[in-house]
């Protein structure tokens, strides 16, 4: 009988993307996918570390997984593994494995370890094989791993390493290899991708879409997430001129006081960012912009949180993730007070949230009566241009056409 095995994912694009790649390294060893944790012989938690918060809950899921199969192997993967080490296996006795998200590659083998009842620590540096892989409609596609920037608050350049690219001869042979199976939209993926480096005549992020915007078979290439110190005039310009590239881009601002964000070393300021969007919208009049938002950091005023809600209004996101600002070990951040109280971290964070509903809102109403572009992952159901999810009724899997939006819903356009 084949081994099954259970994933449960927590986090970014990132995690969805190893976790996928862990299924397909399993499966090529003949591990089959189980639906839930009790029918699972091993069970990953893929876990994520930015906020305290959300890496609580995920342990307390992870206690409860245990209990609900007591003979299941346990592995414990991704950014908490990486920041944990083998330290955990003194709080969680029943875990066979922690696996950092630079060795994930190697989890066929360690799952076998584990349920040959060994303890397996895998938190090291290591080389991602090529995968080649057959795809669905949309599929993801990392182009770079890691992070050098260093904002105060983050644990992601210490748990994820050093930046680095992928060269762009690996990336045009997957996404080709996915292409030939059918996939229609490419979601490349990197901590920031828009600093890309490639080689050759690719040698930037714009010269990297030029180049998959020619792969034969791909309508469409999204990308994520990009900072705003990296969003060249010619990414912009790229933008504007490839109709390949959905018209939609996700740049965190994170706070909109100049001072906050020089606290965050995140190395631009309030108006560096609004200049930047205002170019975007100018170039490129049907963008949707989303952002992520931090409320609450260290020595936050009521009048810096002010102008994070003036920036918001200012450039009108098409939505907005917001989260308290939690503070973790081993950051620049740490060695600040954590003087926003909880209370106030809360009160700030509804007020964002509001603000962006109301916002989010408008901009879908403002679809009412016009064409999207809309590529359909499936039956009747898919995502325009800028990113909305659009509902259809007869839209078939894998088309990309115009649809007439005739109204909205809380989450979706109708079509
Ligand atoms: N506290 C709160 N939010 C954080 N983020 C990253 N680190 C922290 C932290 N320590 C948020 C940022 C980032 C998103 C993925 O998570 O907004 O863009
Ligand atoms: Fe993704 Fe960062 Fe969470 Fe890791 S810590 S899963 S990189 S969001």
């Amino acid at each position: 009988m084949p081994k099954k095995v259970y994933i449960r994912t927590f986090g970014c694009q990132m995690n969805v993307s190893d976790s996928g790649m862990m299924i397909n390294v399993l499966k090529a060893a003949g591990f089959e996918e189980s639906a839930s944790v009790e029918s699972a012989d091993i069970v990953i938690f893929n876990s994520c570390s930015v906020r305290q918060h959300a890496e609580d809950r995920m342990f307390s899921n992870l206690g409860l997984a245990m209990k609900k199969n007591p003979s299941a192997g346990f592995v414990l993967a991704g950014c908490t593994a990486a920041r944990c080490g083998g330290g955990i296996f003194d709080r969680f006795p029943r875990l066979g494995a922690v696996v950092g998200p630079s060795e994930i590659f190697k989890i066929a083998s360690v799952a076998k370890q584990v349920i040959g009842g060994e303890k397996v620590t895998a938190v090291g540096e290591g080389d991602y094989p090529v995968v080649e892989r057959a795809g669905g409609v949309s599929e993801y596609v990392v182009i770079q791993r890691g992070c050098d920037n260093f904002c105060s608050y983050c644990l992601v350049p210490r748990l994820r390493g050093k930046e680095s690219c992928r060269p762009p001869s690996e990336i045009l042979r997957e996404i080709n290899c996915l292409a030939e199976s059918g996939t229609k939209e490419v979601i490349l993926l990197g901590q920031n991708v828009n600093s890309y480096r490639g080689a050759g005549n690719i040698k930037d992020f714009p010269a990297l879409l030029s180049a998959v915007s020619a792969v034969e078979g791909i309508k469409r290439i999204r990308f994520l997430t990009s900072h705003p110190k990296d969003l060249s005039d010619g990414l912009i310009e790229k933008m504007a001129e490839n109709p390949t590239i959905a018209k939609h881009i996700h740049l965190p601002v994170q706070s909109g006081s100049t001072r906050i964000l020089k606290l965050m070393n995140r190395n631009y300021t309030r108006e560096d960012y609004l200049l930047r969007a205002a170019k975007l919208k100018k170039r490129i009049p049907s963008i949707s912009i989303t952002t992520d938002v931090i409320v609450g950091f260290p020595s936050e005023t009521d009048d810096d949180f002010e102008e994070t809600l003036s920036l918001i209004r200012e450039v009108s996101f098409d939505g907005v993730f917001v989260f308290k600002y939690s503070p973790r070990e081993g950051t620049a951040a740490e060695e600040l007070p954590d003087d926003v109280g909880n209370d106030e971290k809360k009160r700030r964070l509804e007020k964002v949230l509001v603000l962006a509903k109301e916002l989010s809102k408008k901009s879908r109403r403002s679809w009412v009566g016009a064409d999207a572009e809309v590529l359909f992952e499936k039956d009747g159901v898919g995502h325009s241009s800028q990113n909305f999810l659009v509902l259809m009724e007869g839209a078939r899997k894998g088309n990309l056409r115009k649809a007439a939006i005739k109204g909205t819903s809380k989450w979706c356009l109708i079509a």
